[in-house]
C-alpha cells in the first residue's frame, strides 16, 4: 500500500456567501483570529503526514501563493528588529509544506477543480480538503484519521458527521450500508445536496476525503449534475457502483463551515478561546462587558 503524502485544496469559488468581504481578496484568505483560514486546513495536513499540497486556484487568489511563499523583506526586517518569535512564525509558513497551484480557468464545479490537480497527484491515493471547512482536534487532525482508515480498509473514505435534517440539502449526504466498526460503515448511496424529503440519511460529507486516484477516471468522463457543476460525489458514486470500495467515516472533531458569516463568526469566537494570546481577554470581555440584552 502506498503511503498518503499528496493532498488537493479546491480553493478557486469565488466565496459569494460571504460578500463584500471576498470582493477583492481570496475567501481562503479571510483571518481567523491571526492566521487566514487556510493556513488551519494546511496545518492539519502537514501535521497528518501530507508532504506536498496542490491548491486548485482561479482570478484573484494571488494573495494565497504570496502567504506561503518566502517573505524576503518581512523576514530580513523581522530579523534586524530581533522579533524572533514572530520570525518563526513567519518563516515556518513557508517551509511547512512543498505547495503547488494550478489554475481551475473554468469554474465548473467541484469535481472539475479536484481533476485540474490529477498530472500533480499521479497514480497516488491522496487527501482532498475543502477550503470551507475547518476541522478542530488537536490530538489527531482529521486528515490523519482518514489516513489510519485508508491503511486499514485499504479504500477510499468519505469524512461524515450526521447534521441536522433541515441541513442536508447543503452537502453530499451518503446512505450508510453495512457497519464496518463503530465510526465505519458500507455506502451504498451518495446524493448531492438532496431536498429535505429525498436525503437518504443525515450522514453528511464535510469537506474531507481520501481517494484513490481511481476517481480522476469518473472525473475525466463525468457529466454535469446538480447546480450544472461536475460534481465530486457523483464520480464518487460512479466509481463505487463499478466496484470500487468506498467507506465512510465519521470523523472525531468539530467542524466549521466558514463559507458563511455566521460560520466564520463562530470560528473567531471559538479558537480566539483557544488561542493564548486572546484567550483571557475574550473570555473576560464576553462573560463581564458584553450584555447581549443591550446590542
Ligand atoms: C461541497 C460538496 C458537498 C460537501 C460540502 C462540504 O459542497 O459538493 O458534497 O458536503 O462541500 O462542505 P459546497 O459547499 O462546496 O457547495
Amino acid at each position: 500500500m502506498r503511503k498518503v503524502t499528496k493532498a488537493v485544496i479546491p480553493a478557486a469559488g469565488l466565496g459569494t456567501r460571504v460578500l463584500p468581504a471576498t470582493k477583492a481578496q481570496p475567501k481562503e484568505m479571510l483571518v481567523i483570529v491571526d492566521k487566514p483560514s487556510l493556513q488551519y486546513i494546511v496545518e492539519e495536513l502537514v501535521e497528518s503526514g501530507i508532504e506536498d499540497i496542490i491548491i486548485v486556484t482561479g482570478r484573484n487568489k494571488n494573495s494565497i501563493e504570496d502567504h506561503f511563499d518566502f517573505s524576503f523583506e518581512l523576514e530580513k526586517t523581522l530579523e534586524r528588529d530581533g522579533k524572533d518569535e514572530l520570525l518563526e512564525k513567519v518563516e515556518k509558513i513557508s517551509s511547512m509544506a512543498n505547495i503547488c497551484y494550478v489554475r481551475q480557468n473554468h469554474p465548473k464545479g467541484l469535481g472539475h477543480a479536484i481533476l485540474k490537480a490529477r498530472p500533480f497527484v499521479g497514480d497516488e491515493p491522496f487527501v482532498i480538503a475543502l477550503g470551507d471547512d475547518i476541522i478542530y482536534n488537536p490530538e489527531t487532525p482529521v486528515a490523519k484519521q482518514l489516513i489510519e482508515n485508508y491503511e486499514k480498509f485499504g479504500s477510499s473514505v468519505v469524512g461524515c458527521q450526521a447534521v441536522d435534517l433541515k441541513d442536508v440539502s447543503k452537502y453530499g449526504i451518503v446512505a450508510p450500508a453495512r457497519k464496518i466498526d463503530n465510526k465505519t460503515c458500507e455506502i451504498s448511496d451518495f446524493v448531492e445536496k438532496p431536498d429535505v424529503e429525498k436525503a437518504p440519511s443525515r450522514l453528511a460529507c464535510l469537506g474531507r476525503y481520501l481517494l484513490t486516484p481511481k476517481i480522476f477516471e469518473y472525473l475525466a468522463k463525468a457529466k454535469p449534475g446538480k447546480g450544472g457543476e461536475i460534481q465530486l460525489t457523483d464520480s464518487i458514486l460512479d466509481m463505487m457502483k463499478d466496484g470500487e470500495k468506498v467507506v465512510a467515516y465519521d470523523f472525531d472533531g468539530e467542524r466549521y463551515d466558514i463559507g458563511n458569516k455566521f460560520g466564520l463568526l463562530k470560528a473567531n469566537i471559538e479558537f480566539g478561546l483557544r488561542n493564548e494570546e486572546t484567550r483571557d481577554e475574550l473570555r473576560s470581555y464576553l462573560e463581564n462587558e458584553f450584555n447581549i440584552d443591550k446590542k
